[in-house]
């Protein structure tokens, strides 16, 4: 019999960062092996290799990369993705539909640095007519910065 579970987990962002993620795990849930790979800018690579070497003992301890900018994101993303924790809050893929805006182009946005309702109302025009989506764009951006 065979003493492991392997998970394989990859994340993109079109035209910028990508990471790529391979984890054995021992039956008692420890990592026996865990291969972390990505391709981006300065500040990525340096949350990424943070990252790996953090990838040691209980997978389920180890830690979220922390900070809001983008590297750290798709970190965060890739990892809850890995253990099977993601649990993005709007799944239809559009999101604003007085001005047909796709969930992806809100979500990038904030990704991108839009922290606030406003700066996603000004890079998408999401939010811009009635205002219905707008607590849905509150919950992404509470998500994706890991807001209580
Ligand atoms: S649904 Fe987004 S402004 Fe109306």
């Amino acid at each position: 019999m065979v003493d492991k579970h392997l998970m394989v987990c990859e994340v993109r962002w079109p035209g910028r960062e990508e990471a790529s993620l391979t984890v054995e795990l021992a039956s008692d849930g420890t990592i026996r092996r865990a291969d972390l790979y990505g391709i981006g800018g300065p500040a990525f690579l340096r949350a990424l290799c943070d990252l790996r070497a953090r990838l040691t003992g209980s997978w389920r301890e180890v830690p979220l990369p922390t900070g809001n900018h983008p590297g750290a994101l798709l970190l965060r993303e890739l990892l809850l993705k890995a253990r099977g924790e993601w649990r993005f809050p709007y799944e239809d893929e559009e999101l604003c539909h007085c001005r047909a805006v796709p969930t992806a182009v809100v979500d990038q946005a904030i990704c991108r640095g839009a922290h606030t309702p406003q700066k996603v109302s000004s890079m998408t025009s999401a939010s811009t007519a009635c205002g219905t989506c707008r607590p849905d764009v509150e919950a992404i951006i509470k998500y994706r910065l890991q807001q209580p």
